[in-house]
This record gives C-alpha cells, structure tokens and sequence, in this order.
C-alpha cells in the first residue's frame, strides 16, 4: 500500500449495521448517508456476511466500471432477477457473459435498430388514435400502465416480429402481459414468467421446422454464432437471453417515459419548446432519420434519466482487493466487498449539478455536456457492462415522444401522490393518471 492509500477502515460511515436492497429502508438511509460521509461509505453489513461500500463519486465509479472492471463481478441484490432470468447477460459473469455478450452485441448495431424503428412507429401510431380518441371523449389514461404496455409491446415485437400476433391468437391475449399486470416480481410471477419459455421454445422450434428466418432479435440470437468456436448458443442460454431482453428492454423504457410525461405536464415551458421542435418535422414523421433534428426532445429524454434513472441502484462485487481513487486520496477495500452505486443521488448531487433537483433539459446542451465531468450522468451503466440496449431505448422514446407531442398533451389529473417507489426498478408508487387533449382542438 502506498504511503497516502488509506484503508477502509479509516472511511467514515454509518453505525447501524444494514444489509443494502433496492427498497424503501434503503432509498431513505442512501439519501441520508450520502449528505453526511465521504466519498466512499462503508456500511456494516447485517445478515450479510461481505463488507460494503457505497461509492458517492464519480472517480471510485469510473475505476470499477472502467479502470479495474476485471477486477469486478455483479454484486449482490440479483436473486429476484435471476429467478426471473435464469442466466442471461444482466445477471452472468466471467467468460460465459464475455462470449454472450459478444455473441448478441451485432443485434444491437445500429442498422438493426434503424430496421426496428419503422415497428416502433407503428406502435406509436396506434397509441396515438388511442389517445386521440380517449382526448375527443374526455377519458383520462393511466400513463403508469399504458408506458408498460406500449414498452412491452415494442420489445416484444422487435424479438417475435409477427410470431407475437401468432402467439396471442393462439394464447387468447398477450402470455407475457403478467409483467404489466403483476409488479411485484416476487417468485409467484417469477415462476408464472420462467413457464412462458415454452412458448419461446415452441417458436424457435417452428422457424426451424419452416427454415424461418426474420428481421428480430429471436432470429439474431438463433443465428448468431462464436467468433472462436463457431457454435451458436445452446438453446438454454438463448431462452434466457430472450427473457433477459424482455424484462430489460420494457420497464426501464416504460418508467423513463412515464416520468418524461409528468414532468412536461408541469412544465409548460419545456413543452412549449418540445412543441417547436416536433412542429418542424416535416410530413407525417418522425421517423429515424428525423432522429438528429429531434435534439431538444432527447435533451428532455436525458434530463428525465437524470432525475429519474430507471436503474437507481446496482452493485458490483470486488474479486481482489483493489484500490479506489477519490479526490482525497486513495482507499483501499478488501476482496470480496460488495460495492454499491446510485446513479439517482449522484445525478442529483449539488456538488456536480446546479438546481440539481430542478427539471431543466438544456444541461443537456453540446456545450454543457461537453464541460461537465461524464461520469457523474451514468443512467445506463459505464465501461463493459453498459446496457446493451440503450441505443434501442432512446430511439424508442425519441420517436415516441416526438410523435405523440406533435398532436398531443398531456394533462396531469391530482389524485394520488406523485412519489418515487425504489425497487428494481424506480417506478411511479402510485399510477399516474393524465387527461391526453388534442393539440389542434
Ligand atoms: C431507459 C432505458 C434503459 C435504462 C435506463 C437501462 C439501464 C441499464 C443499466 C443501468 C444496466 C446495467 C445494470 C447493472 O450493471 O447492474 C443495463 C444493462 C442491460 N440492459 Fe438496459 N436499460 C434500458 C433499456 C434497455 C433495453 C431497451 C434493453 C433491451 C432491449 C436493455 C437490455 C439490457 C441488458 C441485456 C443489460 C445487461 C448488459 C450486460 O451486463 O452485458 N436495456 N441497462
């Protein structure tokens, strides 16, 4: 150790000993704890055996995730997911989600995603008679659940393509609507969700049977191979990656939207600007190659990831004993610890962000994007391990958004509290209701 590394154990941190989870106890104490230590909090485990860290700068973060990431595994807090996913890319490690991962990446390229946004569109399309019906007769929508559906939907076709309508035929309605309905992704879903692989399955099965091959992901991942070996994935891990892809790819899309709405409803100036923008698409667009003109809408789409990152907390393992940088000098931490970063109470960190807590999408400006420190903003993960599917997601939500905006607003209708529900995922505790009114009306 070097003469300034200083050890953990001179890290000021909280007394109470507490096991960190993606709930309500947690989101509560983080706040707290990370306004009155350091830039590393050591936390004393409870039932937990490993000691933990929470990392509050973007130095320590960007050395796990990028720096040192070899030296890390995925942390602890991932039994609900791998209940949900098996063994999928979001939950393994090592060199089996090294040649997956390498194995799906070509899915995601962009000329893939540039393919899917026609399918994107239609769904949008669909959503907007919807919503233009609804705001024609007065009716409110459930924004909360009308994101998680449309999100899902727009996931599950860019994996089945048509084999979905095929499938909710012959099922009767959408097998995986569970995951709207029921949020609670305890182990009664879990197993409800894991059962639906059969039908997966059955559907690789009959586009072998036929010789199948479609422009979507399922098709991607049956036909993909290993660069050193050649072979494909054995049909278990596909599954998984399917199911992973699923879960993934919906409710972080889903929350991201549904928190872009509200916070456009109550900010008249925002939508003003949004307003212009989508206004000057031309025809009846947009479509992906109105995607760069569409600037100030993604702007709103970052600043809603910002205040509102999907993914608030997650946590990577240390394999050896490493040693982290912050600006007072190193710290070193013990093999094993378990290490925990909230992208949530960093982006709203007064130390790194002006009005941190304010809804203000010019920060997200060329020029302000280029003098800000990048690791501060990490709503979709750094380094190796960054999500696989954020170019996917912000196509979806920019044409999304730059769609339904052109002909419409949304209207918040008070009801129940607009509050934050940190679970997995950061959701809307209660739903949000919205009165959808007509643009031209
Ligand atoms: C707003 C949208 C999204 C956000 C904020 C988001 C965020 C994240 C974050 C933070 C991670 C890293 C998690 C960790 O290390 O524990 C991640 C990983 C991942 N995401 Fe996303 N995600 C989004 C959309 C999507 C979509 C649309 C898909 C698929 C269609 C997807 C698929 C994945 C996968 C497969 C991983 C695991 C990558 C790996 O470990 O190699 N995500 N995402």
């Amino acid at each position: 150790m070097s003469q300034s590394t200083r050890s953990f154990d001179s890290a000021k941190g909280p007394d109470e000993p507490f096991d960190i989870n993606v709930d309500d106890a947690t989101f509560a104490r983080l706040g707290r704890w990370t306004r009155e230590y350091g830039d590393i909090i050591p936390i004393q485990p409870d039932q937990r055996k490993s000691a933990a860290f929470v990392l509050n700068h973007p130095d320590p973060i960007r050395h796990v995730l990028i720096g040192n990431h070899k030296n890390y595994a995925k942390g602890v807090g991932f039994e609900r997911v791998k209940m949900l996913l098996g063994n999928g890319i979001i939950v393994s490690d090592g060199d089996f989600w090294r040649s997956q991962r390498r194995m799906i990446q070509p899915a995601f390229h962009r000329k893939i995603i540039a393919a899917q946004a026609s399918m994107m569109v239609r769904c949008n399309q669909a959503k907007l008679a919807d919503w233009r019906k609804k705001a024609e007769q007065g009716q409110t929508v459930n924004l909360t659940e009308e994101m998680s559906e449309l999100s899902l939907e727009v996931v599950l076709r860019s994996l089945f393509s048509d084999d979905l309508d095929a499938l909710m035929d012959a099922e009767g309605a959408n097998p995986f609507a569970m995951l709207v309905e029921d949020v609670t992704r305890d182990l009664k879903l879990a197993m409800k969700f894991r059962a639906l692989t059969r039908l997966v399955a059955a559907m690789m099965a009959k586009r072998r049977e036929e010789s199948r091959i479609e422009h979507d992901f399922l098709s991607l991942l049956m036909e993909t191979r290993d660069k050193d070996t050649a072979q494909p994935m054995s049909d278990k891990a596909l599954i998984d990656e399917v199911m992973t892809i699923i879960v993934a790819g919906h409710e972080t899309t889903a929350g991201t939207l549904n928190w872009a709405w509200y916070l456009l409803s109550q900010h008249s100036d925002v939508e003003c600007a949004l307003h212009a923008e989508v206004d000057a698409i031309a025809g009846d667009g947009p479509g992906f190659d109105d995607l760069p003109a569409l600037r100030y809408t993604r702007q709103i789409i970052d600043e809603s990831l910002r205040l509102y990152p999907p993914v608030w907390l997650f946590s990577s393992k240390a394999i050896h004993l490493d040693v982290l940088p912050t600006p007072d000098g190193p710290v070193e931490i013990p093999a094993g610890a378990d290490l925990f970063l909230c992208p949530y109470l960093l982006h709203r960190d007064p130390r790194f962000w002006d009005e941190a807590d304010g809804f203000n999408p010019s920060r997200f400006s060329d020029s302000s994007n280029r003098e800000r420190n990048r690791d501060v903003y990490f709503p979709f993960s750094l380094g190796s391990r960054r999500c696989i599917g954020e170019f996917f997601s912000l196509v979806d939500m920019q044409l999304h958004l730059g769609l339904l905006a052109r002909h419409l607003t949304l209207q918040h209708v008070p009801g129940k509290p607009v509050d934050i529900e940190p679970h997995i995922n950061l959701r809307a505790r209660h739903s949000i209701q919205m009165l959808p009114i007509l643009r031209t009306s």
